[in-house]
Parts: structure tokens; sequence; C-alpha cells
């Protein structure tokens, strides 16, 4: 797996994870992707591909009876070895879910300023005072600058983004080396999905810090990540540089991602990609996207490719090198 330059270890490597329910689904399967000290990664994909529950096996919290199976390691440690005491200093000190609700996430009988404070008497080991007064500059940070009078608030009387605002600087607070954010903005109006997007990317690279970015919008993704992967029932089908994604997308399923958003400035229509999307346990024999792709062949209902590099992408499809020669892919199917 490709780190950026330089990078000796990456500081989350996933390989080879496959994670079957209690009930016997597998939900995810031969997933690989790892992320340097700095690095951002999008996760990209539709509902019931796995990409939550790829994120939920980082912090060991799937579902009770989830069996998995592959490593999961963080700056060389794994994950699956460590004890309780590493597992909840692994959470608190080293990484930060940002949650995709801020209303489910926060506790609503108790103030914003309970919120951070505890956060920093918890991570960091400051006394409550000192917490107090830090937690004002992490707000300010985040650009919440009337900070004093929102430590005193509950969240039910801030906006959805100024509650969001205020996860990210509870995130932040801790000094984590990596960011998980399942969905961050999904939850918020569309400017308002904007401006929080554009301080967590800011802060984020501001402070080097690791990011794994869930989502279902690949434009996003592609703004404030390096790299995307996109995700099809519980597998990676391609591994892509986030610039230029849209002219250079190579897996027939990513390009049909592409083509069924509405995209500003073309006039083209967006092209809805047919069927519904499978989760992991319903796929078939062959390529997971088989049964929804234009391109597929025999071969592709029986055979399941393999991840393979096609210039600075990897991608798992059969007809990747003849489909990107004829360059059809990305053109609007009538
Ligand atoms: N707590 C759970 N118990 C049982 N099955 C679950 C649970 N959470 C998710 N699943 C199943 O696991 C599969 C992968 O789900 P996951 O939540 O990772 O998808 P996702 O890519 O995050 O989708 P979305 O975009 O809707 O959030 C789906 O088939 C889903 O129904
Ligand atoms: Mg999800």
């Amino acid at each position: 797996m490709k780190t950026s330059e330089g990078e000796q270890r990456p500081l989350l490597d996933i390989s080879g994870l496959r994670v079957d329910l209690a009930d016997g689904r597998t939900v995810l399967h031969d997933v690989s992707y790892s992320v340097g000290a700095g690095d951002s990664l999008g996760l990209v994909g539709e509902s019931g591909s796995g990409k939550s529950m790829s994120l939920k096996a980082v912090l060991r919290m799937l579902p009770a009876g989830a069996r998995t199976e592959g490593g999961i390691s963080f700056d060389g440690r794994s994950v699956a070895a460590m004890d309780a005491r590493e597992l909840r200093a692994f959470r608190a000190d080293e990484v930060a879910m940002i949650p995709q609700d801020p209303r489910t996430a926060a506790n609503p009988v108790r103030t914003v300023g309970d919120f951070l404070t505890e956060v920093l008497v918890r991570a960091r080991g400051v006394s409550r005072g000192q917490a107090a007064e830090e937690a004002v500059g992490h707000l300010a940070d985040v650009g919440v600058t009337d900070g004093e009078r929102r430590l005193r608030q509950h969240p039910h009387e801030l906006s959805g983004g100024l509650l969001q605002r205020v996860m990210i600087a509870a995130a932040l607070a801790a000094e984590p080396r990596l960011l998980l954010a399942d969905e961050p903005t999904t939850a918020l109006d569309v400017t308002t999905q904007q401006e929080v997007m554009a301080i967590l990317d800011e802060q984020r690279r501001r402070k080097h810090l690791a990011m794994v970015l869930v989502t279902h919008d690949l434009d996003l993704a592609a703004a404030v990540t390096d790299r995307i992967a996109v995700m099809y029932a519980g597998t990676i089908v391609e591994f892509a540089p986030s610039e230029g994604l849209h002219r250079t997308a190579q897996h027939p399923y990513t390009a049909g991602l592409l083509r069924s958003r509405p995209a500003v400035g073309t006039r083209a229509r967006p092209v809805s990609l047919p069927g519904r999307p499978l989760s992991a346990f319903e796929a078939g024999p062959g390529c997971v996207f088989a049964n929804r792709c234009a391109f597929a062949e025999d071969l592709c209902r029986t055979v399941q490719p393999r991840l393979e590099e096609h210039g600075t992408h990897l991608v798992a499809c059969h007809r990747a090198a003849e489909l990107a020669t004829a360059g059809s892919l990305l053109e609007p199917t009538p």
C-alpha cells in the first residue's frame, strides 16, 4: 500500500480486513488502506458499502459478536492486541471521531463548557480551571468568537453548524494524531456544510493530522483529501489521487458515481446508477459491481477482480485497461 512520499510507516494501516457480523453476514471483505501522518483519505461509496464499519473496526467498536480478520495497526501497534487500558488511551489520546449528527452525539443536559473541559481534563490531564481557559481558545480556532458565552450554553441553544464546530473543537482539543470523520457535515444545511468542512480542513492541515473522511459526496471528498478510496459492497474498488478524479476515474462504479451527481458549469444531466447498492453479503462470486455494470462480461460475473495498478490508480476491474484505452468510461450513457 502506498503512503505519502518519505513516509516510512503509515500512521494507520489496515490490511486485508474482513468483518463478519454475529449473524454470519460479511460486511467488509479484504479492505486495505493506510494513512500517513498528515495525510487525508476520503472513503466514498453508497449506503451500506461498509464505510462506517471500517472506521468502527479501527476503534474496536463493531457490533457485539462481530468477528474480524486481517490487521489494523496504529503507529506500528496492533489495535487488536491492545489491552483495555491501551485501548482506552488509544481512543482518548490518539484518535478523535467527529460525529455525523452533533445533536445526537452531544449530551443535552451538559453545557458546552462542561463538555469541552471534560475532554481537556481527560485527554491532557490539565486542571479544570486551566481547561476552561483553554476551551475558549479551542472555540476560537474553529471560528466561534464569543466562546465565553458559548461555554455557558446547552446544545439546544446552538445551531447545528455551531454545535458541529464545538464537536470539532472537542476533537482537536485532545490533540489526536488521527481524525475519523464519518459524514461530518451531512446533518447540516448546504452553506453551513461548506463552512464547517473548510474549518475542519484548515485545522487538520495546520495541525498536520491524518484524517479518514467518510462521505457519499465524491466532490467534497476530492476537495479536502489527498486520495480517495471508492467502496462498494464491503470492498474497495478503486484508489485514486483526489486531484483530477473527475477526469481520471477508472472503475465503472467510480465513473457512475461521478456521472450521477449534478456538475456545476456543465450542461451534462446527472445519470443515476441503475439498480440498488449491495452489501458485501449479497454480492455474487465475481466482481461486486457486475450486476449494475454496463461493461460486465462473463468473466466479471464469475471471477472477482483484484486491485491492480493502473497508472497512479489501483483498480479492481477486469476491463480497466481496455476501458481506459477506449476512453468511454466518463461519457454520459444515453
Ligand atoms: N449495528 C449493526 N448491526 C448489524 N448490521 C449493521 C450494523 N451497522 C451496519 N450494519 C450493516 O453493515 C453493512 C455496512 O454498513 P455501514 O454502516 O458500514 O455502511 P456505510 O457505508 O457506512 O453506509 P451509510 O452511507 O448508509 O452510512 C450494511 O449492510 C449494514 O446494514
Ligand atoms: Mg455510514
